[in-house]
């Protein structure tokens, strides 16, 4: 279970932020563009951006971004509330060119780089872009489609100084002619608008866009100011900037401060340190995983010569932080809540970050209910559905009880819902929840309250199975599974099996390097730490885990294959709970328990 402290600093850290947010609107600082002007004006030549072997000041980036779009805005014809998918890898021109799109008002779709073909066109199409911008390396996914975006009439844009083919449009050579002048007209943003769209990739079916209004991305600023970061910072971002994480809080974060990020091309365990020390970083930004990839890559001298002093982000899993702040030496760990996709739909929930700093009682303090209004919902464990009364309204849990976090939707937290689909929008949505006519955003996650007004991480709708009646946190299991010796990293699942109810426990797991399963041993360290239902009934051997682009760990396909022999090739153990200890699944075992002779 991942707890976290809200101290009363950060309540006040956060009451700060807000008032100064307000203020900056007041003086006319209203959206994330608008803050960048901003800096470009006060701080020209303070460094914004180091990428590999260049180095691009404040002004360097506003004028390349006029000149990208006195170039959009001649040669393209784009103006103000067009749709211009972005497909590139992290690199400046990635800013650059965003930005350009931003000051004609269209509205960018950033595009996952790992998407392809069908997937390609079908995020390009649900967004509704008129043009295409691609990133040179990968023009190549971009010309298997590119007879049905002809069809479409989408605009094909090459960021790059000729292009192979008729059909695409070089960019930079264009781009080289332009002035780097400020625009002479540039139209004025609604704040209450979309300011553009971000792709949620969900656990199932295709990739919706959602919309990441003006407001939520001036908030989502906020956040890296919130952990107490400074403009003397210099921030470490290798997350992709597709992602919200690296452009909003990341890249938004850095120009709220007028400090420096080191912005990488990828996320590199073995060069993590070293750019650290290089580089003089001393705030990285993280999520999901790559702590663990770092606590796994074998020790290097720099992981304790560099300056590093936080580490902010979200989806750092409680056993890994202690070792983590052991291992690398005195980082503080802010952890902000439900910053990951989900958060890139709404805008309550920046507001919500329970930053926190983790202490021995690793708790998060609700004071900031003042702050952000929400309610946990009592809620039925087959559906996740809240529960409703017999006149149709919700229930608020009690204490200690685990309930569905929404947030009410007001003026100021918008949610502005994917575009062109309205039935998945609708479906993050409860509506009249206390009374006629009122709405909420679900969050997606369960935590609970205790009696003295401490707030618990539960679990995220969808990491519980039942089993035996009982509810099960993949979560939980996966935290116990990683504190042995032995486990590198797991993830724990719940499958299907003929006659049973519900879902029994399965973890894939990696061993450490010159490590084996030591069944007997495993078995011990269940016994004393988890209750029986809980345990993993199967264990499936891996040589690494798929993780999603975001550092999160892919379950959907681990699901669906189950236990089935005819599908996997990892080595499968089966818990044989009269040996106390896990046994080789043969075939003559897996048929057994398929046909109910061996019971679970
Ligand atoms: C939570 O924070 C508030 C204000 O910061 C403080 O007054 C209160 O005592 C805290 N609650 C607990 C249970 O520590
Ligand atoms: C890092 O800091 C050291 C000591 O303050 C300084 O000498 C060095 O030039 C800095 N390196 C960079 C890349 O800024
Ligand atoms: C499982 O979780 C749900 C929702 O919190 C709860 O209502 C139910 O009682 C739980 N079941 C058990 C056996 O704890
Ligand atoms: C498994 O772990 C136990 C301790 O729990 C140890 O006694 C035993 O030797 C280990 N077995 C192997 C094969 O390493
Ligand atoms: C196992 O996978 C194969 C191939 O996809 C499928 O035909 C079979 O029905 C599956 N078996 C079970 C028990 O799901």
């Amino acid at each position: 279970m991942i707890t976290l402290l809200f101290t009363s600093a950060v309540a006040g850290l956060l009451a700060l932020t807000v008032y100064q947010t307000l203020a900056d609107m007041h003086r006319g600082i209203i959206t994330y563009l608008d803050c960048f002007l901003q800096q470009a004006r006060t701080k020209p030549n303070k460094p914004f951006i180091i990428f590999e072997e260049q180095t691009l000041t404040y002004q360097d980036v506003e004028r390349r971004s006029n000149q990208f779009a006195n170039a959009f805005r001649t040669e393209g014809s784009l103006t103000k509330g067009d749709i211009v998918a972005q497909f590139m890898c992290n690199e400046p021109d990635f800013i650059c060119v965003w930005f350009g799109l931003c000051k004609l008002g269209c509205e960018v779709a950033f595009l996952n780089v790992n998407i392809k073909t069908k997937s390609l066109l079908h995020c390009i199409r649900s967004c509704g872009a008129r043009a295409l911008l691609v990133g040179k390396e990968l023009l190549k996914v971009v010309e298997e489609v590119l007879p049905d975006l002809m069809k479409d009439n989408v605009d094909v844009w090459v960021v790059d100084h000729t292009s192979p083919s008729e059909k695409v449009k070089s960019l930079l050579d264009k781009v080289e002619h332009m002035l780097g002048e400020t625009l002479s007209e540039r139209p004025k943003a609604d704040i209450m608008s979309n300011f553009l769209f971000i792709f949620t990739s969900g656990t199932t079916g295709l990739s919706k866009a959602a919309r990441v209004g003006h407001l939520k991305a001036i908030a989502s600023m906020a956040f890296l100011p919130m952990c107490g970061a400074t403009s003397d910072d210099i921030i470490y971002i290798t997350l992709p900037l597709y992602h919200m994480s690296a452009s909003l809080l990341g890249i938004g974060g850095c120009i709220h401060l007028g400090a420096t990020c080191v912005l990488k091309k990828k996320f590199s365990a073995s060069h993590f340190w070293k750019d650290c020390v290089k580089h003089n970083v001393t705030v990285v930004q993280y999520i999901g995983e790559l702590c663990r990839y770092l606590l796994n890559h074998p020790l290097v001298p720099e992981e304790r010569l560099h300056q590093v002093r936080l580490a902010a982000g979200s989806g750092l899993r409680s056993d890994i932080w202690k070792e983590f702040t052991n291992r690398f030496g005195g980082i503080k760990i802010r952890e902000g809540y439900g910053l990951t996709e989900y958060c890139a739909i709404t805008a309550v929930i920046v507001y919500m970050a329970f930053v926190g700093h983790v202490t021995n009682s690793q708790c998060l303090n609700v004071s900031f209910q003042l702050f952000m209004p929400f309610e946990l919902l009592r809620y039925d464990p087959q559906t996740y559905k809240p529960i409703r009364t017999a006149s149709g309204r919700c229930i608020r849990v009690q204490a200690g009880e685990a309930g569905i976090l929404v947030a009410p939707l007001t003026a100021m937290n918008q949610f502005l819902g994917y575009a062109g689909d309205k039935v998945q929008s609708e479906k993050k949505l409860v509506r009249d929840v206390f009374k006629s006519g009122d709405v909420y955003f679900n969050t997606g996650d369960l935590l609970f309250l205790d009696d003295r007004g401490f707030l618990y991480f539960h679990d995220r709708i969808g990491d519980t199975f039942r089993w035996k009646g009982e509810n099960v946190s993949t979560t939980e299991v996966a935290e116990v599974l990683g504190s042995l010796d032995f486990i590198k990293e797991a993830n724990v699942y719940g499958v299907s099996v003929p006659g049973y109810e519900g879902r029994t426990g399965m973890a894939a797991i990696v061993l450490k390097h010159d490590s084996t399963l030591n069944g007997t041993k495993l078995f011990n360290h269940l016994v004393q730490t988890l209750p029986a239902y809980a345990w993993p009934r199967f264990i499936r051997i891996q040589t690494s885990l798929d993780v999603t682009e975001t550092f999160k760990q892919q379950k959907v396909k681990l699901v669906q294959e189950g236990v089935n022999l005819s599908l996997i090739q990892d080595p499968l153990y089966f818990l044989d709970q009269s040996q106390k200890d896990y046994v080789f699944l043969t075939v003559s075992i897996h048929q057994g328990i398929m046909c109910g002779e061996i019971s679970l």
